[in-house]
């Protein structure tokens, strides 16, 4: 075990609509930073788990993962402003003695710690960064900012990434050292900071459960996965 996973869930989470952060909204009687831990805590990879919880919620997003994950094994510090921030504070926080670091969106509840152990090994096999990506299926076009779509984009050299996100720990460090403080507009992930590096960034295939819950019709689907898990 010599991966510690970070969890940036320090979000509003405006999109899902008015309510509380969105990492602590419920599915399926738990909140999302609860599912999203488990799976997480639940790779065999997986030493130490570092949550960014959203600002004034640290004790209580520590009492709702002391079911979930040993006390020795989780860290929760208060997130930041922007998600780099949350990931900075919480990288800052991780335990030394691991030497590779995921970054997983507490918004993804449900990906499969499966999906954990094979970005963590693609990293333990040498690349220092590491996405989960899809396939685009829909048609993708371009448009201009006058709502005048311009041209087809080929989807067939398109992926979606998700996380969680896979690196040397030395290079996210690096990374995020090296990143303007508060975030850029056009960098939204980890490996987008590191690949500002010179870095190549390696993709495995990612998990359709890791879907980002990000609006209310994710919720559906969401349910719709927990059910076939259980089930
Ligand atoms: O806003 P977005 O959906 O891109 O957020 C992705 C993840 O980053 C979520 O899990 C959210 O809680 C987290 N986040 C954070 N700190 C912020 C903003 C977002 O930890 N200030």
């Amino acid at each position: 075990r010599d991966t510690v996973a970070l969890v940036p869930a320090a979000g509003r989470g405006e999109r899902l609509g008015p309510g509380a952060p969105k990492s602590l909204r419920h599915l399926g009687g738990e909140p999302l930073v609860v599912h999203a831990v488990r799976r997480l805590a639940a790779a065999r990879s997986v030493a130490a788990v570092v949550v960014a919880a959203p600002p004034g919620a640290a004790e209580t997003v520590r009492g709702l993962l002391a079911p979930v994950v040993s006390a020795a094994e989780l860290v929760v510090v208060e997130g930041g402003d922007t998600r780099q921030a949350s990931v900075a504070i919480a990288l800052a926080a991780a335990p030394s003695h691991c030497d590779i670091v995921l970054v997983h969106d507490a918004a993804r509840a449900l990906a499969p710690p499966g999906l954990a152990d094979e970005v963590a090994a693609a990293v333990r096999a040498g690349h220092p960064a590491v996405v989960p990506v899809l396939p685009v299926v829909d048609t993708v076009r371009q448009v201009g900012p006058d709502g005048v779509a311009s041209s087809t984009v080929d989807r067939e050299v398109l992926r979606l990434v998700q996380t969680p996100q896979g690196f040397a720990r030395s290079v996210l460090a690096e990374a995020h050292a090296t990143a303007a403080t508060g975030g850029r507009k056009d960098v939204t992930d980890d490996a987008g900071l590191v690949e500002r590096l010179g870095v190549p960034v390696h993709t495995v295939p990612g998990h359709a459960s890791a879907l980002k819950i990000t609006r209310p019709f994710d919720l559906v689907v969401a349910h719709a996965v927990l059910a076939e898990e259980s089930g």
